[in-house]
């Protein structure tokens, strides 16, 4: 040993991170396990989906895919043993550690939790009580249930599932156990919810009350009550600081919704459902039909210029010179009436001495293009279809043809289907970081699908791009969409910050002293563009397609969007999902599969 050297005891080195052959395990494939599925993807784990149909089709799904680890961002029944015991199976439940049971966040809505959480676990014989591998809290936002799972717990999901991935991968991670001594610890086991724990009393409740029971079975499974003389389930609340009546009594319609009162002012409900039989989500007044067409029809209040004050579907809102166009349908979903009203709103808006117009949607949708729930209701779906369309596309024209204005859509939500579409009609598309995208159309029954995504998608993509884009019937993460040129930029994931960000961009735009020439340079690429091929000829030759979808001899458009809407469960794991049972796949050789009892055994390198 040469002199002055010391001998440094090397500690072994550290197992190299290797790609987790990870299979989803999941009722269905929802925007969580879209969220994580881009996630994992991204940092080259390969991932495989199998939706939760029955013990032998998931036993199958093991053999043939051989995961490392099983992860089940959304499970409705337990995991088969035979499938826990063999591998590291990784449970995201909707609650903090030491919650258990189906209705987490139901119950932490009801009782007004001012922090809830995700605590990702390993599954074993008893639900929701095996050792947590990771865990995140958040502080509680008055939302539906829909919406935090949407937001707050989608984000918190996230970032422990890629930390328990991972501390797997680590090799070294021991899960621990819930100590229900330990004073950290505010989780319990919880029964499902009942209909009566929600019920509401509308003699008694006050509005917030009110909120917090119809949130909390918001989207599934809707407070049961009685309406003008209907069972039916409540959606989609919201309270009205102006309006007050004998509590219980409807006083009001407006943009598909009614307006009921209680204790202390009133709350407005936009969607019902028949609670008896195969009924679908409506428009209130659709569902309440003469009753709610007897009430005095309320104008709406596009003065006031932030929501949670009544119920406004379209609101706008000028500052800097920058308009700002929200459009917060219920669930995404834009009917034929929706998308009329949101043309008038635009072409108001266009009309004002504005320089830049942002397209903000919804705060939890963008858009998610047709409302299939009022075309199934329709006496005719197909003529319903048609005319949806053709008011999307006369928004989607309306957008690409604005001259006076920079125009930019704001993705703080997600965008599926035509939604999605009709972003790209903007100058400029910026997408919140976390946002998914499905810009597909052919996940509901092989549709063509119109809104100029021809003369929209090849402009940013070109034509290679848009194969890509098309065929692939998979979830866009933001930072995927920015990569391939379907967003110009991606912004910060807290949606505050995001709306700051846009707020900056925009504002930035208008007070661009280059602002004169940008809107020229768009009015010219649009002559150009019009000169090689006419919007109209786009569209012409989109619906052409889509009138075979709607009218002809396939009826796959028609079977899938039946299935849709009325959650038919799967019967079988789409290809594009199920990596492991497409043809050609094989089942990988020598790869270690590592045990639930000592996960942290196998450190060695496994690819
Ligand atoms: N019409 C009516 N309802 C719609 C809808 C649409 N276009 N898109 C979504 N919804 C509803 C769902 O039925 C669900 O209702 P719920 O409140 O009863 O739970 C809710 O919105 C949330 O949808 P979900 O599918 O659970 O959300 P997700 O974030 O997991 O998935 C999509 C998002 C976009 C992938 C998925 O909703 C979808 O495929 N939508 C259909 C898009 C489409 O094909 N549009 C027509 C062609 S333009």
């Amino acid at each position: 040993m040469p002199p002055g050297t010391s001998i440094v005891t090397a500690s072994p080195p550290a197992p190299e991170p290797f790609a987790v052959r990870i299979l989803f395990l999941t009722h269905s494939f929802n925007s969580l396990a879209q969220r994580l599925y881009t996630e994992l993807a991204a940092l080259g784990h390969e991932v495989s989906v199998e939706l939760d149909i029955n013990d032998a089709a998931t036993v199958s799904a093991v053999e043939l895919f051989r995961p490392h680890l099983v992860v089940a961002p959304f499970l409705k029944r337990a995991i088969p043993e035979a499938v826990w015991r063999r591998l590291v199976c990784l449970v995201v439940h909707p609650g903090i550690r030491g919650d258990r049971g189906p209705s987490a966040l139901d119950w932490a809505i009801l009782e007004g939790e001012a922090r809830w959480g995700v605590t990702v676990l390993q599954a074993e014989r008893e639900l929701d009580a095996g050792p947590v591998w990771a865990w995140r809290e958040f502080p509680m936002r008055a939302a539906t249930k829909g919406s935090l799972y949407r937001f707050e717990v989608t984000e918190a999901a996230a970032a422990a599932v890629l930390e328990a991935v991972e501390r797997f991968q680590a090799g070294d991670f021991r899960p621990q156990r819930v100590d229900p001594q330990d004073a950290a610890i505010r989780g319990r086991p919880r029964e499902p919810m009942k209909q009566s724990d929600r019920r509401i009393d509308w003699a008694r409740d006050d509005t917030a009350t009110v909120l917090r029971k119809i949130r909390s079975a918001d989207g599934f499974p809707g407070v049961v009550d009685q309406l003008a003389g209907l069972g039916v389930r409540l959606y989609d609340a919201h309270p009205d600081v102006s309006l007050g009546g004998e509590p219980g009594a409807l006083l009001a319609r407006r943009d598909g919704a009614v307006c009921r009162a209680t204790t202390d002012g009133a709350v407005w409900i936009g969607r019902l459902r028949l609670a008896q039989g195969r009924s679908l989500k409506l428009p209130a007044t659709t569902v309440l039909g003469a009753a709610a067409a007897a009430l005095p029809e309320s104008a709406s209040c596009d003065e006031l210029p932030v929501d949670g004050l009544t119920f406004n579907e379209i609101r706008y809102e000028e500052r800097d010179r920058v308009g700002y166009l929200h459009f917060d349908f219920h669930n995404g979903a834009m009917g034929t009436d929706q998308c009329r009203r949101l043309l008038a709103a635009l072409r108001q808006a266009r009309a004002r001495p504005t320089r830049v117009i942002v397209l903000l949607g919804g705060r939890d949708f963008w858009s998610n293009g047709l409302h299939l729930n009022l075309i199934e209701a329709a006496a005719s779906p197909a003529d319903a279809s048609w005319e949806n369309i053709n008011a999307m596309d006369d928004l989607a024209e309306a957008v690409v043809g604005t001259s006076e204005q920079l125009t930019i859509s704001a993705l703080g939500g997600n965008a599926g289907a035509g939604g999605a579409f009709l972003a790209l009609a903007a100058d400029f598309v910026y997408a919140r970081d976390g946002v998914i995208l499905n810009p597909h159309y052919k996940n509901m029954g092989n549709l063509y699908g119109s809104e100029l995504w021809t003369y929209l998608l090849p402009r940013r993509v070109g034509p290679t791009g848009v194969a890509a884009v098309m065929a692939h019937r998979l979830p866009l993460a933001a930072r995927e969409a920015l990569a391939m040129g379907v967003v110009d930029e991606v912004g910060p994931g807290d949606p505050a910050a995001f709306r700051d960000f846009v707020a900056s961009r925009a504002a930035g735009l208008a007070a661009g002293t280059d602002f004169d020439a940008r809107l020229a340079a768009k009015r010219l690429r649009r002559e150009a563009d019009e000169a090689v091929k006419p919007l109209a000829a786009h569209r012409a030759e989109e619906l052409e397609r889509m009138k075979l979808n709607f009218y002809g001899f396939d009826p796959s458009y028609h079977v899938a969007r039946y299935r849709f809407v009325h959650r038919t469960p799967h019967a079988w794991t789409p290809l594009y999902l199920a990596t492991h049972r497409r043809l050609g796949w094989q089942v990988p050789q020598g790869r270690e599969v590592p045990s639930p009892a000592c996960p942290q055994r196998s450190s060695a390198r496994r690819d």
